[in-house]
């Protein structure tokens, strides 16, 4: 047996560690703002149901079932060789999402930096965009900030899942659970309450589209962490009496809660500061040194708040992370310290190229776009889906319904109730929505 997660709070905590992130507190609100508000929640709270929790729930079982990394998983349960390639999909998909992660984990730091120096108590919403967009396209500035955040992940990773990783989350996700909690109490206090809570809460159906769609299903990947693999390296450490179906839900329940609770952190203070909601990904940087300017205490809490949000940051890196150093270890027999060692390298490399990306004047964009927009969506809106889509079909169709279902009751220690839906949303409902919100994007439908 491999060395795992101790507790089945740990492994929770640790899961949830890996959801909880920028997904939730950064990506969640603009994409949300981006794409009409409530609208878009009501979607994405469907497609968390219904692809995302099913989703999580067969890479976890595929996971713990064979104990390996994510391309190991393929080899041990695939009799055809094709399958291996979603393996290595997921650990592509891994590293260019870490490129990017790892940029804005860097602003994270800078804006810690900040908070301690007390800079933003004084100045106003403009002022604070302006700074917000020096800072990003300054071409340098970043680097060092993107520099410490990788080599803070590395050190985790190096220590390993059962030390490094579940020690840390058991703590600091229930800290950030109440601070938030903190935000939105405040929420309250602000004129733009009501047009905040509207927003995100008041779906006007008429703005669903298939971008929309395609956005919530985005979203939701990115925010489980789900369809490159990560969860399938976390379920392999999860111990085989934890009851799957309980560590999965609390693990999507937590996300979507704390993802909900940064919008009503967020969006009644977007309208109170007269920001666009749909603003992009600058949208919460922006926002949230306006809150704690005006707030009571606030100074001590947004220091609070971006080490929260830095280590938010570090426990999701850290985890996609993992399913690179997991399979080179078991795959290509490096050792951690190697294989840690020359992903950091690579990783800053690209955290760097995808940094500069951002100044006016880079030439690393295609139209508008530049590397950094285009391995942000691209990573949530395209690999992370497509992988999900083959996870799903493998898991439905190649795996036989006996292991899912051993897995599922960990070998009879639990009664699974609702196998028979959960094999026919893996089988049917998930690839096909997934299926139908790529059509409809590519307007075949
Ligand atoms: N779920 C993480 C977040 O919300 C991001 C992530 C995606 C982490 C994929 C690992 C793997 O920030």
């Amino acid at each position: 047996m491999r060395k795992g997660f101790s507790s089945n709070f740990g492994a929770i905590a640790a899961a949830a560690g890996s959801a909880i992130g920028l997904g939730n507190i950064w990506r969640f609100p603009y994409i949300a703002g981006e794409s009409g508000g409530g609208a878009f929640i009501f979607v994405y709270l469907l497609i968390i149901a219904f692809v995302g929790l099913p989703m999580l729930i067969a890479e976890f079982s595929l996971g713990r079932n064979t104990q390996k990394n994510a391309f190991g998983v393929f080899k041990q349960l695939a009799t055809n060789r094709k399958w291996y390639n979603v393996g290595v999909l997921g650990i592509v998909s891994s590293f260019i999402m870490l490129s990017f992660y790892v940029v804005i984990a860097g602003w994270t730091l800078a804006f810690l930096i900040n908070a301690i120096k007390g800079i933003y108590m004084s100045m106003s919403s403009a002022e604070i965009q302006n700074s917000f967009h020096e800072f990003t396209t300054s071409g340098i500035a970043p680097l060092p900030y993107i520099a410490l955040f990788l080599i803070s992940t590395a050190l985790i990773v190096m220590s390993g899942v059962d030390k490094g990783i579940e020690r840390f989350n058991k703590i600091l996700m229930p800290v950030l659970l109440i601070l938030l909690m903190i935000l939105c109490i405040n929420s309250f206090t602000l004129d733009g309450f009501k047009e905040g809570i509207e927003f995100i809460f008041k779906p006007d159906f008429s703005k669903i589209n298939a971008d929309v769609a395609l956005n919530a299903l985005g979203q939701a990947f990115f925010s489980l962490s789900i369809g490159m693999g990560t969860m399938m390296t976390y379920g392999s450490y999860i111990r085989t009496k934890d009851n799957m179906l309980f560590t999965s839900s609390a693990v999507a329940i937590s996300d979507v809660i704390i993802a909900l609770l940064a919008g009503v952190a967020i969006f009644p203070a977007v309208f109170t500061y007269d920001i666009a909601p749909s603003s992009g990904p600058e949208l919460v940087f922006i926002t949230l040194p306006n809150i704690f300017a005006q707030m009571y205490g606030g100074y001590y809490l947004s220091i609070l708040f971006f080490i929260l949000l830095f280590v938010a940051a570090l426990t999701s890196s850290v985890s996609a992370l993992e399913v690179i150093i997991a399979c080179v270890t078991e795959e290509l027999k490096w050792s951690r310290k190697k294989g840690v060692y020359i992903t950091t390298l690579l990783l800053m490399i690209m955290g760097g190229v995808c940094s500069l990306s951002m100044a006016p004047d880079s030439i690393l964009k295609i139209g508008s776009k530049s590397l950094f927009d285009i391995f942000n969506d691209g990573t949530s809106i395209y690999l992370m889906p497509i992988g999900g889509f083959f996870i799903m079909i493998f898991t439905g169709w190649v795996l036989s319904d006996k292991i899912f279902k051993d897995e599922l009751s960990s070998n009879g220690l639990y009664k699974v109730k609702y196998f028979k839906l959960l094999i026919f949303i893996v089988k049917y409902i998930a690839p096909l929505a997934i299926s139908t919100i790529f059509l409809s994007e590519l307007g075949f439908i």
